[in-house]
């Protein structure tokens, strides 16, 4: 028996604090038009000194293992290029605060900010396998760019958690997906490095030349034509890129009208513009932002498009559920967003350097909660309840 596999609950969270753009460009003497309009972004979600990736994934998906149980989920996958250590999966730490079963596999995945759709292509694999069994995805990552650098405006930080099953209650995966992948460094993190090197403008060209490259594979391998998707979510490092890609997209697809195709994507962007680039947890802000703010009908179908620097992407399609609007928790976000504390530029600055530091040390108790990071103890990071 054949079944329909794919998301049935998605939760997401933000950190404590946030830096408005346009006390960034005051500070910068630069036209805060260029952050607000020029790339569509309002704010940046800063995390305080106990909270980090564990923190923040954990803080997402606890309400979906509140509604579901612990007792189906058998596999963890955390998607994060903000990695905490070269070997231990950093979702091992956040099956010790979710309260998972020991019989669970947990791992990490890395590609940039595309290895939140592998994470979820790996859990369709497995539940295609297993399908009594649900696979927690989370997305979870800090954005950071050097201080006084071009990407500085773009840093953010968040996770989004969804639960994936067979008989989904929210979106079916469609099998189809146009794939792409190119050797290129548009951005990347070496080792020994806290913040990402990027030459921007070639990552906006790449990226959108694997926006056209993914979509025609994806109608290649029996995907929807352009005209029947209802909605597109786009990897969002600033508002704006959707906005860029879709113009291609809708371009290169003979759309009727770009400009229609464009006005589509306003409820995609309602919590990015807030939070700021999440990496791997982008594109699934930018899905349930449309899902808690469009007012769309069971059977439409949403594409999909993941893309990761360096450069991997993914473009696909899922269709939505009868009844999967009971399924949200409307506000959830939005009350995180509203609850963050504003800092100035000094702060933002310290609180930027402060995230270099390395041996050991204890964390400040700040978090708003649920969970906190208390510090690295004889180099092992430690967790609690906040
Ligand atoms: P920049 O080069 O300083 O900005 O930074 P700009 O001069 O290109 O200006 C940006 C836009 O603002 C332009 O519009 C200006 O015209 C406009 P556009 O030509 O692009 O349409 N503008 C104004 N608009 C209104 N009023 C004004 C005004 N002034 C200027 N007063 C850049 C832009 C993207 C390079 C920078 O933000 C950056 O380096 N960001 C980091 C890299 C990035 O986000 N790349 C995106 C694609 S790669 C990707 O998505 C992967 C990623 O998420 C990482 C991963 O995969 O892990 C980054």
């Amino acid at each position: 028996m054949t079944h329909a596999i794919g998301i049935t609950d998605i939760s997401a969270a933000t950190t404590s604090l946030f830096f408005p753009l346009t006390s960034l460009a005051e500070a910068q003497g630069t036209s805060a038009g260029k952050y607000l309009r020029g790339i569509g972004q309002h704010e940046m979600s800063v995390p305080c000194e106990d909270e980090d990736i564990v923190t923040l994934a954990a803080k997402a998906a606890a309400p979906i293992v509140e509604r579901h149980g612990v007792d189906e989920i058998r596999t963890l996958v955390l998607a994060t290029e903000t990695g905490i250590d070269q070997s231990k999966a950093a979702g091992i730490y956040v099956h010790e605060l979710l309260g998972l079963a020991q019989h669970t596999r947990v791992v990490e995945l890395k590609e940039a900010c595309y290895s939140a759709t592998a994470a979820l292509q790996f859990a369709l694999g497995i539940v295609s396998r297993h399908p009594g069994e649900k696979v927690l995805v989370i997305a979870s990552d800090i954005a950071r760019y050097e201080l006084d650098s071009s990407g500085e405006a773009t840093q953010g930080a968040g996770a989004l958690a969804m639960l994936v099953s067979a008989d989904p209650a929210i979106m079916t995966i469609e099998p189809a997906s146009g794939l792409f992948t190119e050797n290129v460094h548009d951005f990347w993190r070496p080792n020994d490095r806290t913040t990402a090197l990027v030459d921007g403008r070639f990552s906006v060209t790449v990226y959108l030349r694997a926006v056209t490259a993914a979509y025609d594979d994806y109608v290649s391998r029996g995907g929807a034509e352009f005209s029947s998707l209802s909605r597109v979510c786009f990897h969002q490092p600033f508002t704006k890129m959707a906005t860029k890609a879709m113009q291609t997209l809708a371009k290169h697809a003979g759309a009727e009208s770009v400009a229609d195709a464009v006005s589509t994507l306003e409820e995609t962007m309602i919590f990015n513009r807030r939070l700021g680039n999440t990496y791997t947890a982008s594109v699934y802000m930018g899905l349930l932002s449309l899902l808690e703010n469009a007012e769309l009908e069971a059977g439409e179908r949403v594409g999909i498009f993941s893309y990761g620097s360096g450069a991997v992407a993914e473009f696909f399609s899922g269709q939505l559920v009868e009844g999967y609007r009971s399924q949200l928790r409307p506000g959830a976000l939005s009350a995180q967003l509203e609850a963050r504390r504003e800092i100035g530029y000094e702060e933002y600055r310290e609180r930027h350097l402060l995230a270099d530091r390395t041996g050991d040390f204890e964390a400040r108790v700040e978090a708003q909660g649920p969970f906190r990071f208390a510090g690295v103890r004889d180099a092992i990071r430690v967790y609690e309840k906040a």
